[in-house]
């Protein structure tokens, strides 16, 4: 495949967009053709992290197009099969929820759904407190789904936060190249 159209799909996990935006620059190097997709909440919310206006602005400047923010936007992914690679980079533990149990109200969840009857992959970098105590359970679900691919994940404070799992975006572009021919990037786990 010469140039693969990624979709690149960020949600709430505001702590992460630092490292998150460093890895779409590089991600930017090796995939020339990035649809940005938001999470409303994300797309609209002001934290200590950063004001929703200047992360949307980057981002839309880094893809150079529009990001799609609404569930209309997303649902011509399917019948157009508008991507080769669906990424999910923050997922957070309420989407992850979500793309485990099927349901479809926010953007990122309708391009999932949307992407995935073409059979195409889909990976997924997860960022949640939770990952291994309410979330556990849906984590597990898309470990286990056909075409779920995830980008290798760590602990990020065991002792803090035991339940807490953060992806290593740093692996975002090579993650995604093993997707693309179908296979899981390993090691999976990583350590702390
Ligand atoms: C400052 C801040 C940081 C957050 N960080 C995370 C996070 O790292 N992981 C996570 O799962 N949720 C986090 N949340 C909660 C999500 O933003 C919230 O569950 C939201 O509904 C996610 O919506 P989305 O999945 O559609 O983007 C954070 C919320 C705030 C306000």
């Amino acid at each position: 495949m010469n140039q693969p159209v990624v979709g690149f799909a960020i949600c709430g996990s505001f702590c992460t967009y630092d490292a998150v935006f460093r890895a779409l620059e590089d991600v930017k190097k090796h995939f020339e053709n990035i649809v940005p997709i938001m999470s409303p909440y994300s797309a609209s919310t002001d934290t200590r992290f950063g004001k929703a206006k200047d992360f949307t602005a980057r981002l839309k400047e880094l893809c150079g197009r529009e990001i799609i923010t609404t569930i209309e936007g997303a649902e011509p992914i399917g019948p157009k099969k508008l991507l080769d690679l669906l990424v999910i980079a923050p997922c957070t533990g309420n989407t992850l929820a979500k793309l485990a149990q099927g349901i479809t109200d926010t953007p990122v969840a309708m391009a999932y759904k949307a992407h995935l009857r073409n059979s195409r992959p889909v990976l997924i970098a997860v960022s949640s407190n939770d990952a291994l105590s309410a979330n556990a359970h849906n984590l597990g679900v898309l470990l286990d789904r056909k075409n779920n691919y995830f980008v290798p994940f760590r602990q990020d404070d065991p002792v803090h936060k035991p339940c807490s799992l953060v992806a290593d975006f740093s692996l975002l572009p090579e993650a995604m190249e093993a997707a693309l021919r179908g296979e899981q990037l390993q090691p999976l786990l990583r350590l702390a």
